[in-house]
């Protein structure tokens, strides 16, 4: 058996920080099932995020809200079968750690326990606390500023985050104090790619950017969104990689090998 052909090893986060240390880039995709799982892991897919946007993709809803902690377990639960080598991301939903630091370590608990490596959430300022009290117990987490899609309501829509000057001092701030409470990862939805590329330089930890530029340590795509299965315009940020392909796994090879060769993003298409 060549290198090359060798069964990929199991990512861990001292696998994503030697990537990260070696600019190679990170491929991150969401996947909420196990079908989706095995062929992602085989496709090359570094990290898969079940992400709670299966609120708008798996249930119909029309934002991130309604999504449950049972609801991310169970999908959670359903990507750990499928998967073999991917590092698994499980996001906390909405109501599920805001109101305590003690509430934040059960809801990551239950994620963890479902198969999650990782739990992700979002915000800055108050999170900071939350993220050292998980990591403080073993817990290794992922923040996520700029466009947080849980407090879509908040912001008044989907919109670009950290555009003046103070808004972009506020994210860079939330951001350095988030890595040095030890969150292991950053992602940054929706920001100025300038403004993404300064958070970059600043942290030691790899930034996995979702419409925030080319110099980010990483991509994120919604799965369905960049298999051009979304009903609707198509986001400026996504790229549809079945344009040409011969199959999913092909779009989804694709996809990894244009996140580790920076042909994704374009800065003149997917980003700000
Ligand atoms: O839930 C999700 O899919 C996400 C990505 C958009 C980053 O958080």
């Amino acid at each position: 058996m060549t290198e090359a052909s060798a069964p990929r090893k199991a990512l861990t986060l001292h696998r994503l920080r030697e990537m990260h240390a070696s600019g190679e880039k990170i491929a991150m995709l969401t996947c909420y099932d196990a079908t989706f799982a095995r062929l992602l892991d085989a496709a090359g897919v570094d990290c898969l995020l079940v992400g709670d946007s299966l609120g708008m993709v798996l249930q119909g809803q029309p934002t991130t809200v309604p999504v449950t902690l049972d609801d991310m377990v169970y999908h959670t639960e359903c990507v750990a079968r499928g998967n073999r080598t991917a590092w698994i991301v499980g996001d906390l939903p909405f109501g599920s750690y805001q109101e305590s630091r003690e509430q934040a370590l059960r809801s990551a608990t239950a994620l963890m326990q479902a198969g999650a490596h990782m739990v992700k959430l979002e915000g800055g300022g108050w999170t900071t606390e939350t993220v050292r009290f998980l990591v403080e117990r073993g817990i290794p987490v992922c923040a996520h500023l700029g466009l947080t899609p849980q407090s879509v309501h908040a912001l008044g829509g989907h919109r670009v985050q950290g555009r003046t000057d103070d808004g972009a001092a506020v994210l860079l701030r939330h951001a350095k104090e988030l890595a040095q409470a030890g969150a292991a990862m950053l992602v940054l939805e929706l920001v100025p790619s300038a403004l993404a590329a300064q958070a970059s330089a600043a942290l030691s930890i790899p930034v996995i950017g979702i419409g925030a530029g080319r110099d980010c340590a990483g991509q994120v795509l919604v799965l369905h969104d960049m298999l051009g299965l979304t009903a609707g315009k198509r986001p400026r940020v996504v790229r549809d990689f079945m344009d040409g392909a011969v199959g999913v796994q092909d779009a989804v090879r694709r996809y990894v090998a244009a996140v580790k060769s920076q042909s994704f993003p374009d800065p003149e298409f997917h980003s700000y």
